[in-house]
Order: C-alpha cells, then structure tokens, then sequence
C-alpha cells in the first residue's frame, strides 16, 4: 500500500507541478457542472492550488490523484470511509450483495439487521429510521421532533452545521458583522434561497454560555419543539462541550420538555462505539448518523426514544424515500458497524490520532508556536489561537490565525499528507491507519515528520 510513497518523494516541494491532469480536469468540469463541483464544500478545498485535486484511487489510508501523487488521506471523504479505502471486508460484504441485487424498493432482511445492530451500539436508542445522506436524516429528525411536541421552533446553536436543506441551515458560520449579540445572537440564513419564515423558526444560541441558553430558552420555551446540537462541533474545529454543559442543556430539555436531537453524523460509531452518547453518558431524545455508519457508503439514519418515534412508526409523522435502507448500502453499513464493534478496531484508531495529536502539541511547543489540539484521537483539528487556549464557542474561531493554519496545511500537502483544507473541519482517522495495519507505522511516522517541518513552516 505504501509501496511508492516514500519520504524523499514527497520531500519533492512544489504540488503545482505535478498537477497536470488535475488542472485540465478542473477546466473540463467548469464547462459542465457548476463552479466545476458537486458541492458547495469541495470549492474550498483546493487550498493554494487554484484546482482541486481529483483522486482517482484509494486503498487502505492512501489516496492517488489523477497525476498518480500519493497521499495519507486524513480527508476520508468527512470521516465516512472509518476502515479505508478498499476494505477487503466491506468489498466482499458488497460484492455478495451486488451478487443478489441492490434495490428493490421493498422491505429487505439487511435494513432490519442493520437497526438492530444500531440499536445495541447506541444507548437511548429503540426505534430507528434510514435514508441516504446527512441533511435528509436531519429533516426527518426535526420532522419528528415537531409532530411529536406539535411546537416549531428549533434551537440551534451558533456555528454547528446540520446540513445545506434549508431547515437549519441558519447561522452555520456568520460573519461577525451579521451575527448580533452574544447574548442573543441572529438567526442568519446560510445561503439565499432559504425562506424567511424557515428563519424565523431557528433560534440560535452561543455554545458552551448556560446563563445566555437559559435566557434564550426562557423566552421562546413554548414554541420551542427542541435543542439540536453536534456534541463535538465537528464544523467548529472539534469545539469539545465543556464539563456538565451536556448535562445541563438535557437537564433543561427534561424540564422544560423539550427534545434534545444529537447530530452524531460526525461522531456517531467514531467517538465511541456508540458516539458521543456513549462517550459523555448524557443520552439526548433524538440521535442523527451519516458519514462513519456506511463505511464510505451513502446511508444515514435518524432515532430515538421509543415514544419519540411512535407518530413516525404510526405514520403520523411521514418520512419516505426510495433509496431508503437499500440492501447495497445496508450490507455496507452492517460490515461496517460489525467491524466497528469489534475490539480494538476504535482503539487503533484513536491511538493513531493520540500519536498525532502528541506529534502536534511536541513541535508546536517546541517551536514556539501557539496553538491547541481539540477533539480526540478519532477527530480532532489543530487551532492557531494567540493564546493557545481552546475554543469555547463559534466567535473564537474568527479571531484564530487562518493565514497560519493556511501555510500549515499546504505544507502538508506538499508532503503528501491530506487534510481538510478548512481550519474549521477536522483530522479523521481510519482503521487503516491504526497500529495493526501494515502501513499504520510508516503513516504514523511519516505524518509525525510532515507535522514538525509543517510546523516549522508556519512558525
Ligand atoms: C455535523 C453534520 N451534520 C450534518 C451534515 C450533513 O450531512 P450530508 O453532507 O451528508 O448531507 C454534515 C456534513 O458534513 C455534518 O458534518
């Protein structure tokens, strides 16, 4: 896997001169596909290179782009392909399904194994849902939340990301000129196009502030259906809660009877087994998976709470969808949650990060650079602050070096390690970069050298 990647070849500074293909693609898609992408996102991941990088091939934690430069790929495609690429295990559960048939648009045996796995990883979860991306499972969760409060207004906080569907695409990442008091901050639509009345219905508030939450809670309580949150802010640079705010925002849902909505499609069977549920033992009503759950497979799935979920079980609450749990993506996501469940599967993987996330903190430290790692072995992102302190909520990010995390990040790319280009996303870890894998030493050796002269780069 690691065969033609060696130290000295991607010592070789100067990706802009091997890019070649990847520039004639760019200028091949912008005559059809708008902006040259297929998603919003992917315009700024290009970093200094004015074309994104088109990856061709993968296998275990290596990509190749079009020119054949190899990278570590901590990418991952968002954190979604947790075992890497071209999985021997997951290839044969697919190719055993391709060999049966990948949809029929009927009840299927894999999409029940598929929740009841589900259900004995997560804890608070009995009745589960599945569609096929993100944003859709985030619709049927509000859905549900509001049929089953029969109120409206959703809480969201500032800088968490829920998806691009207009229902809480609100205030993901204001400019601080638009974004109001932190005491109660505006609700700012994320893109035009999205009506104001969906607006109105989006409540926003700072993270990590109780006094502020309450105040906002106090005064929109009776319309509010419920509190939706990403336990880690995965979009916010892995902007950890701090102690007993989990507690407190669920203390304050029971009490006032509101839903408390987790979106684990980040976190969810990355963080822990059973994601940040599991991981901070504070279990919220409603919980949303994507990404990780499908092994690099398009599925997601939105439950809960049996009660929660009784109207959508009643049909009450309608969510539908033709592609929902189909066997091929199932069979993905089963393989994959299986593989997950084992032991020592996560453990390797958060013991490459924890390798990382040291390999960070050494060089930055003995730079003089400042700088703080948050999140955990299996997600976690640097951040230039002045202080080197971490971020407590959304506004901090604003004021973090950018330019430096720019230089850094380029720096790595140069060095054939592959990281989201956005200071504000995440490092993701796969399996295939844990210490059992083959490559897992020279990746994690590697990226530690990256790291430092990276660093140095920046310093
Ligand atoms: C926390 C979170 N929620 C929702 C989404 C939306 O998922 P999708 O892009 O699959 O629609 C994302 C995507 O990155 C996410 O990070």
């Amino acid at each position: 896997m690691a065969a033609s990647l060696t130290h000295e070849k991607l010592s070789e500074l100067g990706l802009i001169h091997r890019t070649d293909e990847s520039k004639a693609w760019f200028a091949r898609a912008n005559k059809v596909l708008a902006g040259g992408i297929s998603s919003s996102a992917r315009a700024s991941t290009t970093g200094d290179l004015p074309y994104p990088l088109y990856i061709t091939r993968g296998a275990g934690s290596h990509i190749w782009d079009a020119d054949g430069n190899e990278f570590i790929d901590y990418l991952l495609s968002y954190g979604s392909v947790i075992l890497g690429h071209q999985d021997a295990g997951l290839k044969s559960a697919i190719t055993a399904q391709l060999d049966a048939g990948t949809m029929f648009g009927t009840c299927n045996t894999i999409e029940v194994q598929l929740a009841e796995q589900i259900c004995r990883m997560v804890p608070g979860v009995d009745l589960v849902r599945f569609s096929n991306s993100g944003s859709e499972a985030i619709c049927g969760a509000v859905r549900a939340a509001r049929g089953f409060t029969s109120k409206t207004k959703i809480l969201k906080f500032e800088g968490h990301y829920h998806g691009w569907v207009d229902v809480l695409a609100i205030s993901n990442r204001p400019a601080a000129a638009e974004s109001g008091p932190l005491d109660h901050p505006a609700s700012q639509p994320h893109s035009r196009g999205i009506p104001q009345g969906i607006v109105n219905d989006v409540i926003i508030a700072p993270w990590n502030h109780r006094r502020q939450v309450e105040n906002i809670l106090d005064q929109f309580e009776s319309d509010l259906a419920a509190i939706v949150l990403e336990p880690v802010v995965a979009n916010n640079a892995c902007t950890m809660p701090e102690p007993g705010f989990l507690e407190f925002l669920r203390e304050q849902c029971t009490r006032r009877k509101l839903l408390l909505i987790y979106d684990e499609i980040v976190t969810g069977f990355r963080l822990a087994r059973g994601g940040a549920a599991e991981y901070f033992g504070v279990i919220p009503d409603l919980m949303i998976w994507s990404k990780a759950i499908g092994g690099g497979f398009p599925i997601s799935a939105f439950g809960g709470r049996r009660d929660v979920m009784l109207p959508v079980a009643a049909n009450t609450v309608k969510h539908g969808g033709t592609y929902n749990g189909n066997p091929l993506c199932a069979a993905a996501a089963l393989e994959t949650l299986r593989r997950l469940g084992e032991p020592g599967t996560l453990e390797a993987i958060q013991n490459h990060g924890d390798g990382l996330i040291e390999a960070i903190k050494r060089s930055a430290h003995d730079l003089h650079v400042p700088c703080c790692v948050q999140g955990t072995g299996t997600m976690f992102q640097l951040v230039f602050t002045d202080d080197g302190q971490p971020l407590r909520h959304y506004r901090d990010i604003l004021k973090a070096n950018s330019a430096r995390y720019g230089v850094f990040r380029q720096a790595l790319l140069e060095m054939g390690v592959h990281i989201n280009n956005s200071g504000s996303a995440c490092w993701f870890v796969s399996a295939a970069h844990g210490a059992n894998d083959a490559a897992g030493g020279f990746d994690l050796a590697h990226t530690r050298s990256a790291i430092e002269r990276a660093m140095r780069a920046c310093a």
